[in-house]
């Protein structure tokens, strides 16, 4: 029983990634661009605008972004830096739930043979199962191909080459300068859900029970217990109390992968709904 629903979940987010690249194969779709040495930034600058359109989100042809001349490294990096707030919490300073932000743009030149560091990234961004890295889980949202535009995809790979690593990196100071934001702050609670949680909590019930009324149900599902306690409960410690009609598949790393102002936030949304 366990097992088949683990296999249902895993045929599910298969069927998403698929339908996601409109069933072609990215690696096939994408034009190889060359390999290029870190740190120089005009040949950088010129390999990410020749970065096709991938074929996620369903505008695969054409979508080339108007005045992409202008668009220096400098700014897409900065732009990058801003969106991968939301993947520090799987991708830190250190190994966590995903590999460690430091050196991770060095290592994408080296994971798949023939793959440039740029192809990597951006396959491991909007196609994280097509290379599932060694000692962890298929974890990492499906969803990002649809969620980020190209240009913020482009952000996101010229941010990870330009700051993970090499000579010009201040490695984990990009990664971990971020400050906190105020507990219980439910906007960047649903900034984080939707990242993390969205794919099996959407508006209806699917793999997991519909976000729409989880605030409410919160409250009467343990006896004498408020529902932010049972919230922060369900989210990091979810085999306590299984939904009936679930199967137990949450995630189990989630109070490692947030601090407690991340966890107030997401319980903060969560209410609210
Ligand atoms: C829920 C946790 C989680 C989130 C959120 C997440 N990732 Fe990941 N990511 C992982 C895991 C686990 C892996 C390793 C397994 C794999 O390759 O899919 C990974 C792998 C990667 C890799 C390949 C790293 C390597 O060393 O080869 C890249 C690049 C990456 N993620 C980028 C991102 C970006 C960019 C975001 C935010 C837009 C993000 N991730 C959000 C969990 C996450
Ligand atoms: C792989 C799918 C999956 C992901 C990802 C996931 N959940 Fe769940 N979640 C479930 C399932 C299945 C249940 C019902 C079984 C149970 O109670 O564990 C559940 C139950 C819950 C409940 C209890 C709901 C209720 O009605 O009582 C909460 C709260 C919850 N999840 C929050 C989260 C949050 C927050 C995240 C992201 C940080 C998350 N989940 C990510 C599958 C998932």
């Amino acid at each position: 029983m366990f097992k088949r629903t683990w296999i249902m979940a895993l045929l599910l987010s298969l069927a998403m990634v698929l339908g996601a690249c409109g069933g072609g194969d990215l690696a096939k779709d994408l034009t190889p661009i060359p390999t290029l040495p870190q740190g120089e930034e005009p040949a950088l600058t010129d390999a990410l605008q020749a970065t096709p359109a991938p074929p996620g989100g369903g505008t695969a042809t054409g979508t080339e972004e108007p005045g992409g001349e202008e668009t220096d490294t400098a700014q897409l990096v900065a732009q990058g830096q801003g969106l991968f707030v939301q993947c520090e919490a799987c991708h830190g300073a250190t190994d966590g739930a995903g590999p460690a932000f430091p050196g991770m743009g060095e290592r994408a030149a080296t994971r798949e043979e023939g793959v440039s560091a740029e192809d990597y990234l951006h396959e491991a961004i909007v196609e994280p199962s097509a290379f599932v890295v060694e000692g962890f889980n298929d974890i990492m949202p499906k969803n990002y191909g649809e969620q980020f535009s190209e240009t913020e995809l482009k952000a996101l790979v010229a941010y990870i080459l330009a700051e993970s690593g090499g000579e010009a990196a201040s490695a984990g100071g990009a990664a971990s300068g971020t400050a906190a934001p105020a507990a219980g702050d439910p906007a960047n609670g649903k900034a984080l859900f939707d990242q993390t949680c969205s794919g099996c909590h959407g508006a209806t019930d699917g793999a997991g029970p519909a976000l729409t009324g989880m605030g409410e149900r919160a409250t009467t599902r343990e006896e004498g217990k408020s529902a932010e306690d049972y919230l922060h409960e369900a989210i990091v410690e979810p085999s306590t109390y299984v939904v009936a009609g679930f199967g137990d598949i949450m995630p189990k790393n989630y109070g490692e992968q947030y601090d407690a102002a991340q966890l107030a936030d997401i319980i903060a949304y969560i209410l609210t709904q």
